[in-house]
C-alpha cells in the first residue's frame, strides 16, 4: 500500500520548500510535517491506509435517560407507527446511514436482565435501573431493537451484562440470538414470535469493567478471565461471532494500559477486538477553557488509539499469536456540560432527561476532527460508535413534536454520506501552533504543535469519488489547503459545504434549528492542483468524481 519512495521523494519536496517535520513530536507518524505558508497535502491513489470498514462509522443507543423511550420508542405519539416507534427518528438515523447501533449500553447493561426485556409485553417487569436510578418498563427490549435495526438499516452490535450477570446468562442471551432452533433459549425466541435467528455478529463482553461506577466493577484479571469463559462458549453457539474485550474506558484511570495488558493476557486468544472509550471537553482541567487547545483534542484520541494498538501488539508478541486485534472506539464524543450530579441521577423516574448535552459549533468542529481521526486510524479501528444518538449527548433530540438535529449531526452525516473506499493516506504540511501543559489534567497535558489544517480523504474506487474533510483549527483567519493529486485527476465538484460561524458557543434550538449549519463553501476548479479556502474556525467537506 503505502510506498516508500513516495514518502522519501515527499519527505525531500518539503525539505527543499522550507518545511520540516516536527522534531520529536507524535504528528510525524499520522503524516504531517511543520511549514510555513499555505497548507499543502499530497494524495495518491495508491497510498491508502485502509479499505474502511462502514462500522467504523457507527453509533449508541443506551437504555438511559430519554434515549429509548421519548427518543426510539414512544407509542401513544401521534409520531409514533404501530409498533411504536417514532417516525421523524426513523427517518432521521434511516437518513444518516448509520451502519451499526451499540445496544443496551454502556453503564446500563452491567445489570440488565435480558430476559426482562422479551416475551409478552404486559408481562415483563418494571425494574429499578440502578446505573441511572430510573424506572425501567421493560417495554422496548432486544427483539424490538432488532426490529428498528432493520426499519433504520443499521446492524445490531449488542452488549451482554459481565457485571452482575454469569457467563451463562450471557451465552443463553447469544444463543438466544442466534442458534436457528432447537434448544431451550433459541425455542423460546421463537415462542417470542422470531422464528428465523437475529444473527448478531458483533457483539461486547460486558461495559467498563474497570470503572469504579460500574456495576460488577473487578480487577483486570477477573474480567479477563470471565471474559474468556464467557467467550470460549459462546464460541461453541456461534462460531462467526466477532468478540469485543472491555478496554480502559478513558485516559486518566490510575488503571489505563495496565488494565489493557492484563485483560489481553487472560483472553487474547478468544476475543477479537478491544474497546476504547472517552469523552472530551473544553474545561479549566482539559484544556484551560482554550478553544484553540480544545480543537486539538481529535490527536488526543489519535495518541490513545496508537498507545491501545501498541498494548495489543505487545501482547500478541508475548503470546506469538497469529491473530492481532482490532479496536472498537465504541463510545467517543464530547460530554462535560450535562454530566454527573443531577444530570445522571433519574431520581427513580421513568425516561428522565439526563445526560442532555447541548452542543454548539466548536463542539461540532472537534467531532469533525474526531471522525478524521477515526478515518486515519482505520486501519487498526474496526468499529466506532458516536456516543450516542438520540437524546443523550446526542446529534439528535426530540421533543414531542419533532426532531432537532444539534451541530454535531453534521459533521457526522458529511462522513456518513461522503467517506467511503479507501482512506488516503496524504503527506500534509501546515503551519501549527503550540499546546502547553501546564496546569491541565495529566492525560492532555502535552507540549507539542499543532498543525492549524487536519485533513482526511477516502476515494471510493467504484466509482472514483474523492471525499475531503477539512478542519481549520485557526480560530482567527482564512486558510487555504493546496491540493497536489498525483495519481487520478478531480473532474467535477459534487458537493462542496462547510460548517462555520461567529460564534463557537452558538447552538441550534427548537426555536431557532439552524442556527449552526452547513453552507456552501466556494469551489476551486477541479483539476490535479486545487486550493480550498477553508473559512476561520471551520469544518468542510468536498466530494468530487474524479478520472
Ligand atoms: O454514554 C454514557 C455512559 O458513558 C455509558 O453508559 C458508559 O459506558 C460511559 O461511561
Amino acid at each position: 500500500m503505502s510506498q516508500l519512495s513516495n514518502r522519501r521523494e515527499f519527505v525531500a519536496g518539503l525539505g527543499r520548500s522550507g518545511a520540516a517535520l516536527a522534531a520529536g513530536s507524535w504528528l510525524r507518524g499520522i503524516g504531517y510535517a511543520q511549514s510555513r505558508g499555505p497548507a499543502r497535502a499530497v494524495l495518491q491513489r495508491t497510498r491508502f491506509r485502509s479499505e474502511m470498514d462502514r462500522r467504523l462509522l457507527g453509533a449508541f443507543l443506551e437504555h438511559l435517560g430519554r434515549a429509548i423511550y421519548t427518543g426510539v420508542y414512544e407509542p401513544g405519539s401521534k409520531l409514533a407507527d404501530a409498533r411504536g416507534f417514532r417516525q421523524d427518528v426513523v427517518a432521521e438515523v434511516k437518513g444518516l446511514g448509520v451502519p451499526i447501533m451499540r445496544y443496551p449500553g454502556g453503564n446500563f447493561v452491567s445489570g440488565y436482565n435480558w430476559l426482562d426485556g422479551v416475551g409478552p409485553k404486559d408481562k415483563r417487569p418494571t425494574v429499578l435501573e440502578r446505573a441511572w436510578n430510573s424506572l425501567e418498563t421493560n417495554q422496548f427490549g432486544t427483539n424490538e431493537f432488532i426490529e428498528w435495526c432493520r426499519l433504520v438499516g443499521t446492524e445490531p452490535l449488542l452488549g451482554f451484562n459481565l457485571g452482575t450477570a454469569t457467563p451463562e446468562q450471557a451465552v443463553a442471551y447469544v444463543e438466544y440470538c442466534n442458534l436457528d432452533k432447537g434448544t431451550r433459549w433459541s425455542e423460546l425466541r421463537r415462542e417470542h414470535g422470531y422464528e428465523a435467528p437475529h444473527n448478531v455478529r458483533y457483539w461486547c463482553l460486558g461495559n467498563e469493567m474497570d470503572g469504579p461506577w460500574q456495576m460488577g466493577h473487578m480487577t483486570a484479571r477477573e474480567y479477563g478471565r470471565k471474559a474468556r469463559d464467557s467467550a470460549r462458549q459462546i464460541r461453541v453457539v456461534d462460531p462467526s461471532t466477532q468478540l469485543i474485550a472491555c478496554g480502559s474506558s478513558n485516559t486518566i484511570l490510575p488503571t489505563y494500559l495496565v488494565w489493557d495488558r492484563e485483560v489481553l493476557e487472560e483472553c487474547y486468544d478468544q476475543v477479537d477486538g478491544i474497546s476504547l472509550h472517552n469523552y472530551y471537553g473544553n474545561t479549566p482541567a482539559l484544556t484551560g477553557n482554550d478553544s484553540a487547545r480544545y480543537l486539538a483534542m481529535n490527536l488526543d484520541m489519535e495518541r490513545q488509539i496508537q498507545e491501545i494498538a501498541a498494548v495489543c501488539d505487545y501482547v500478541q508478541g508475548v503470546l506469538k499469536s497469529r491473530k492481532r486485534l482490532w479496536l472498537s472506539f465504541d463510545e467517543w464524543n464530547v460530554w462535560y456540560r450535562a454530566r454527573g450530579g443531577r444530570f445522571a441521577n433519574g431520581q427513580r423516574k421513568f425516561a428522565p432527561p439526563l445526560l442532555e448535552e447541548v452542543y454548539n459549533l466548536e463542539d461540532a468542529l472537534l467531532v469533525g476532527g474526531f471522525l478524521n481521526t477515526l478515518l486515519r486510524q482505520s486501519e487498526r479501528v474496526r468499529v466506532g460508535c458516536l456516543a450516542q444518538i438520540v437524546n443523550v449527548i446526542a446529534p439528535l433530540v426530540t421533543n414531542e413534536t419533532s426532531v432537532l438535529r444539534q451541530s454535531i449531526y453534521y459533521p457526522y452525516a458529511w462522513a456518513l454520506k461522503y467517506a467511503h473506499g479507501r482512506v488516503l493516506d496524504p503527506l500534509v504540511e501546515s503551519e501549527t501552533y503550540p499546546i502547553r501543559a501546564e496546569g491541565l489534567r495529566a492525560d492532555f497535558a502535552r507540549d507539542d504543535s499543532v498543525p492549524y489544517v487536519d485533513l482526511a480523504a477516502t476515494l471510493d474506487p467504484r466509482n472514483g469519488q474523492l471525499c475531503l474533510l477539512m478542519l481549520n483549527r485557526d480560530l482567527q483567519a482564512e486558510r487555504d489547503l493546496v491540493l497536489d493529486c498525483r495519481d487520478f485527476t478531480p473532474t467535477r465538484m459534487l458537493a462542496c459545504e462547510t460548517l462555520t460561524g461567529a460564534d463557537l458557543k452558538a447552538s441550534n434550538t427548537f426555536e431557532r434549528p439552524t442556527l449552526v449549519a452547513p453552507r456552501p463553501l466556494e469551489a476551486p476548479r477541479p483539476g490535479a492542483t486545487m486550493t480550498f479556502k477553508l473559512p476561520a474556525r471551520s469544518y468542510s467537506v468536498a466530494h468530487i468524481a474524479t478520472a
